[in-house]
């Protein structure tokens, strides 16, 4: 029998290759069906890792609020005005540029087999975040459910965009009801729109998760999170991608400077935009930019 070449395009073979040797198909299956997904911490990263990116997040905490942190204890806003706020949380804004361990993870092979999965290779980062969450009531009883896909009309849906947009939260501290976990509402990727006021809060499920655990989500379900009943802090990193045709949330496109796309590789260039000659000055176009980072 003669043997016909795969007809699995270039692209994609690599990526579902790479989902493989990764051992990440459930993870696949759970997305599909579901809408999000959780991969456990050695999957992800190590735990040296870890704990060099939670203690990254906690130095930031301080500089930025002028108090101290301690995962045992509820934080304080301080002198950081950062919006959104409840009683109890603060988002820490535009790390990619506040650490180079935030440049490691933006590259991290699970991060990125699996949005590349879910954006077919689109992707760009819009926001790398951290969610600082303590003891409170939080979104309260609607637990915040939306979806993060921008709507344009009043009805919500914007045609073709409902997949423009994925998000994943590395978990840097325990994930579970009591402290405060995301709540999704499975399956919800699939109606194309945005909950209506306290919609979905009866079938949310919370994603419980270890430290070090990876939640992956589609742009489309509906979550939120519970509200945190115990003492001390909820950490991560909120990585949210969009469509390279989409206007990012962070600056990031001429803002990484030349010495952080130096020091990484073309892919790095390609996720913060930087290999796009689109948005030039007085000196028009620089096609040097995307040859010198393909
Ligand atoms: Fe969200």
């Amino acid at each position: 029998m003669v043997r016909t070449k795969s007809k699995t395009p270039p692209y994609l073979g690599e990526n579902l290759s790479q989902i493989k040797k990764l051992g990440l198909q459930n993870n696949i299956n759970d997305l599909e069906i579901d809408g999000f997904t959780i991969i456990p911490p050695k999957k992800v990263a190590s735990t040296q890792f870890l704990n060099k990116m939670r203690k990254t997040v906690l130095r930031i905490c301080q500089e930025r609020t002028g108090k101290k942190f301690d995962l045992n204890k509820n934080g304080q806003i301080g002198k950081y005005k950062a919006q959104p706020q409840t009683d109890s949380q603060f988002l820490l804004y535009y790390l990619l540029m506040a650490d180079p361990i935030f440049e490691k993870w933006l590259l991290n092979p699970t991060l990125n087999a699996m949005m590349d999965y879910l954006m077919k290779g689109t992707q760009q980062l819009s926001s790398m975040t951290s969610f600082i969450k303590w003891q409170g009531e939080g979104y309260g009883e609607t637990l915040g459910l939306h979806s993060d896909t921008r709507p344009s009309t009043p009805e919500g849906l914007i045609p073709n965009s409902w997949f423009d947009v994925s998000n994943s939260t590395y978990c840097l501290t325990d994930y579970t009801k009591e402290n405060g976990a995301m709540a999704m509402v499975p399956g919800s990727h699939r109606l194309y729109r945005q909950p209506k006021p306290g919609e979905g809060v009866d079938k949310a499920v919370p994603v419980e998760a270890k430290a070090g655990s990876l939640i992956i989500f589609n742009g489309g379900i509906w979550h939120g999170a519970f509200p945190k009943k115990t003492e001390g802090l909820r950490l991560n990193v909120t990585s949210y991608f969009c469509h390279r045709k989409l206007k990012t949330q962070e600056a990031y496109q001429w803002r990484v400077t030349k010495e952080m796309l130096d020091r990484n590789p073309p892919k790095f260039a390609k996720l913060v935009g930087a290999d796009d000659e689109y948005g030039w000055d007085a000196k028009g176009p620089d096609y040097s930019r995307p040859l010198k980072y393909l």
